[in-house]
């Protein structure tokens, strides 16, 4: 892991400048500089890349981060609750930041940018904030769907067909915040728990593979190794626009999930500072057009910000009624029947 200055060394910093950064991006007159800045970063690579890049060139802070998927970062956040790593998480959906403020491992903050975002789309007391949102969606390779005589799926129940077996990719809910998703989808449009691990055995009888991050599988579907993929509509279109022009989305007519990504504070964050004029920065409508520079299409939480046309009408999809609060107290729970009554979590 890229790590720059010591712990101790921001501590002091950060208790220095407290009273004096009020918000924005930059620091206020007078205020020095916070020294460095280090990203818990859930989206893609080189949307991660692009706004390091863009905070550290408008803030002369040098910013770094470390790529994790939502259930692997809220175990390394855990892991290192005493001395923690990071400052600031941003991107992932919502219920993974509710899962870690339910141990205790996040802290308030009530960005003045934040004001902007829809109540529907931040937590009532700040613990975290909305940066973008998108809809869950099956990405699926329209060659090898020819090729078994299967049409584009566009229910739920059509990744049960048995002409798909080992033809379908999701990554695994343990690991990331987009199979969790998908998981707790099941739940709300099922009606329970129960209902959704069965659903889920079901499917398990056609997936090739379980992988950590829940872009992956868009991937595989890209490359013709599965016939279809359940993940974020945005990340399908990632990448067709990327070469793999085989790859069609489609969205289960019953209904389907979504996410808001967020962006929360850590506790007790050795650069708190930092982290908090990110927050701040990471709300403005100029960051939040940074992920269409780099194919990530999500949609913005700022509402002045530019809409890419290659983004999701969320008009044009039905969405179940997602509980981001229930879904993530539901997280460590219902992960762990995952675990134990369908798959295990890949390792690699
Ligand atoms: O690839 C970007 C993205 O789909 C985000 O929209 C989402 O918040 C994140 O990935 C989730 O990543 P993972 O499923 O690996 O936790």
């Amino acid at each position: 892991m890229t790590r720059r200055g010591s712990a101790a060394g921001s501590i002091v910093l950060a208790g220095v400048l407290a009273s004096t950064l009020a918000g924005g991006a930059a620091a206020q007159d007078g205020a020095e500089t916070p020294t460095s800045l280090t990203v818990l970063c859930t989206p893609q690579e080189d949307w991660c890349q692009a706004m390091v890049a863009a905070f550290g060139a408008q803030t002369g802070i040098p910013t770094s981060y470390v790529r994790l998927s939502s259930g692997e970062a809220l175990a390394r956040i855990r892991a290192s609750a005493a001395a923690p790593e990071f400052s600031v998480w941003w991107g992932g959906p919502a219920d993974g930041f509710v899962a870690a403020n339910a141990e205790g491992l996040l802290e308030a903050y009530a960005s003045p940018e934040a004001a902007v975002v829809a109540d529907t789309q931040k937590d009532p007391d700040g613990v975290w904030t909305g940066v973008y949102v998108g809809a869950l969606g099956l990405c699926s390779n329209a060659s090898v769907l020819q090729e078994l005589g299967v049409e584009t799926p566009d229910s739920w129940d059509d990744l049960l067909d048995p002409r798909l077996q080992g033809q379908v990719a999701m990554a695994h809910p343990a690991s990331s915040g987009t199979a969790y998703t998908a998981l707790y989808t099941q739940v709300l449009r099922l009606g329970g728990e129960d209902a959704a691990i069965d659903f889920m055995k079901q499917l398990h009888n056609n997936i090739l593979q379980y992988t950590k991050s829940g872009s992956a599988p868009a991937q595989m579907a890209g490359r013709g190794e599965v016939a279809v993929s359940v993940v974020f509509s945005h990340d399908c279109v990632k990448n067709f626009d990327e070469g793999f022009t085989d790859l069609v989305v489609s969205f289960p007519a019953e209904g389907t999930g979504y996410e808001i990504g967020g962006v929360a504070l850590i506790k007790d964050a050795p650069e708190a500072e930092a982290a908090r004029m990110w927050i701040d920065w990471s709300l403005t409508a100029a960051a939040q057009e940074i992920g269409q520079t780099v194919g990530s299409y999500q949609l913005p939480t700022n509402p002045n910000a530019a809409v890419s046309e290659r983004s999701v009408n969320l008009a044009d999809v039905n969405l179940v009624e997602y509980d981001f609060q229930a879904a993530g107290e539901a997280r460590a729970a219902l992960t762990q029947r995952f675990e134990d009554e369908v798959a295990a979590q890949p390792v690699e």
